[in-house]
């Protein structure tokens, strides 16, 4: 199995479009210690013919181009349009998650995978209506039911404390309920297993099970202290009201995983607050001691 990190970085990117936050000035100032990452997305393949997209960010069109395994390749059987791209996964309906589908209309056939309420909430926006049905087909993938989306790569996907998407929140939000609206996804392949969970609310005993002796664990990074963004002035918002547990704290995920049974373990979808962007941060130096990789762009990882 080969995974390569498309994209490391939460919705909005790092740095953010209109955020000079101290970790964002950073990178708009060119400074060494930051590396600039696109939003939210890996790629995996069996075969390293066959891909599938996890996740189509809002970026997917720079990710291809900065990543050859995943462009048009020269084959000499292959028509003038095609993709290794075979198939998408997605493990929620962020904007994050589901904005590069329109960048993939353009007549190409693809299965989009999802679950059956992810797959509502494409169905009840015509947008996504780009992707022709007659070319993309849309597969409900039922929790804990395995699947091979693309040859000899095994998909599984399993409920995370979540929520719904911003978008779609209304007056009350429960946050941190477990369902199909948010999901981690276990990999396998060839005896080799990787888990993706981009988003989570909480780690609970189930979660610490499921990923028992994972040979990688690809997490969510999003924010270092629970109430970050207020502490940088960039909003209210708590990672715990967004779905996203922080990594320090009581019960951020540095703790609460700090015994789970994983070969390598990797943080991805990282805000643009969060100061494990910087690498001589003493918040860096805190994870890195405790046995986690930041993600990074173009990041190739073989489980
Ligand atoms: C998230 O991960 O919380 C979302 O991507 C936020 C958003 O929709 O911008
Ligand atoms: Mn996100
Ligand atoms: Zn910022």
């Amino acid at each position: 199995m080969r995974v390569v990190v498309l994209g490391s970085a939460a919705g909005g990117g790092y740095p953010q479009w209109n955020c000079r936050c101290r970790v964002c000035a950073l990178a708009w100032s060119g400074d060494t210690r930051v590396a600039m990452r696109t939003q939210s997305s890996i790629a995996a393949t069996a075969d390293g013919e066959h891909w599938l997209l996890i996740n189509a960010s809002p970026d997917l069109r720079q990710q291809i181009i900065a990543t050859p395994e995943v462009a048009p390749a020269a084959m000499a059987d292959a028509s003038s349009r095609h993709s290794p791209l075979r198939a998408v996964l997605l493990t929620n309906g962020d904007v994050d998650h589901v904005a590069g589908l329109l960048t993939l209309r353009e007549r190409q056939p693809l299965t989009l995978h999802a679950t059956g309420e992810v797959l509502q909430v494409l169905a009840d926006n015509p947008i996504f209506g780009v992707l022709d049905p007659a070319l993309v087909a849309r597969r409900a993938a039922r929790l804990d039911e395995t699947f091979e989306p693309v040859p000899g790569l095994s998909v599984t996907l399993f409920a995370v404390p979540g929520k719904v998407p911003l978008y779609l929140e209304g007056e009350s939000v429960d946050v941190g309920s477990e369902g199909e609206m948010t999901v981690g996804v276990r990999l396998e392949a060839g005896g080799r297993t990787a888990h993706y969970i981009p988003g989570c609310a909480a780690v609970t005993e189930r979660l610490r099970e499921r990923i028992a002796g994972t040979d990688l664990l690809l997490f969510d990074g999003t924010v270092f202290e629970d109430d970050e963004m207020r502490q940088a002035g960039v909003g209210e918002k708590t990672g715990r009201r967004m779905g996203h547990l922080p990594i320090a704290g009581s019960a951020g995920s540095l703790l609460a995983l700090a015994d789970a049974d994983v070969g390598r373990r990797i943080y991805i979808h990282i805000n643009n607050t969060n100061p494990i962007l910087i690498e001589d941060s003493p918040e860096r130096r805190i994870v890195e001691e405790a046995g986690w990789e930041v993600a990074r762009d173009g990041m190739e990882l073989r489980p």
